[in-house]
């Protein structure tokens, strides 16, 4: 059988506090070797020929976690975006990070600014950072704005318009969610977009997953009979 590829794969990045606990490091120690997987899963995203990888790097939620662990975070980040510049133009990616930028510091606003316009014209693999993102918050502002164009006339917007007010418009809607460390729920993350999503659920905790986990990943989408509401192919052969 033909190995089917998720054209988008989406990851909630879990467990890198557990897996640093497990060392007898800090929680920040979890974040720094989490950014290595990003790299590496970005790269096996690449190598399979998926065309769209995102992930939940921080939710609208975590904002209520310690601040000194919130600040790291942003920290991290501003260092990852200016040391991937290069791995990211090499390998074609175009950059993206969508959320709530109100309460993100200026000037990693401005950093994710400039990286996602030199990236812009890239287009083997778009990696996606939500950062901010809930899924609720996602929906609520789409609401919000269709409201203004729209006012009270609604009654022909259809599920595609609607689509096209959510921060992920244009992006197709992930084939496969995966999420690391155990935890078997969403967290608030692509409520919308995740409707007819492959879920797959990993013990690994984030810092541990790399090429060859996403390569399993994959391997076990390819075996899901995605049904979307309808009959297999198999049953509607038989039903003919
Ligand atoms: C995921 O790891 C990264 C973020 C949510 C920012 P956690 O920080 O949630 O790690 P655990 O779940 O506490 O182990
Ligand atoms: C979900 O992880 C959010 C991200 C991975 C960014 P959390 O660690 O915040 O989720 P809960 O609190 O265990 O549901
Ligand atoms: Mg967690």
């Amino acid at each position: 059988m033909e190995k089917r590829i998720p054209a988008h794969i989406s990851i909630i990045m879990d467990g890198n506090g557990r897996w640093a606990k497990e060392k007898g490091h800090e929680r920040g120690y979890g974040h720094i070797h989490g950014v290595e997987s990003v790299r590496k899963v970005t790269q096996a995203c690449v190598e399979e020929g998926v065309k769209y990888l995102s992930v939940y790097a921080f939710s609208e939620e975590n904002w209520s976690r310690p601040a000194e662990e919130v600040g790291f975070l942003m920290n991290l980040m501003m260092d990852a975006i200016s040391r991937e510049v290069e791995t990211l133009m090499k390998n074609g990616v175009r950059f993206r990070v969508l959320g709530n930028m109100e309460r993100i510091p200026s000037t990693l606003q401005d950093a994710i600014r400039a990286l996602e316009e030199q990236t812009a014209g890239n287009d083997r693999l778009t990696l996606i950072v939500f950062l901010s993102y809930s899924g609720q918050w996602d929906i609520l502002q789409a609401a919000k704005k269709m409201a203004m164009e729209h006012g009270t006339d609604v009654s022909g917007v259809t599920r595609e318009d609607f689509g096209r007010y959510l921060v992920t418009a244009g992006i197709p809607d992930p084939d496969l969610i995966i999420r690391t460390s155990g935890e078997q729920r969403l967290s608030n993350y692509l409520l919308w977009q995740g409707a007819y999503s492959e879920l797959y659920f990993t013990d690994i905790l984030w810092p541990d997953f790399g090429g060859k986990e996403l390569h399993d990943a994959v391997e076990a989408y390819s075996r899901r009979d995605r049904r979307f509401g309808g009959l297999s192919k198999k049953e509607a052969g038989d039903n003919q």
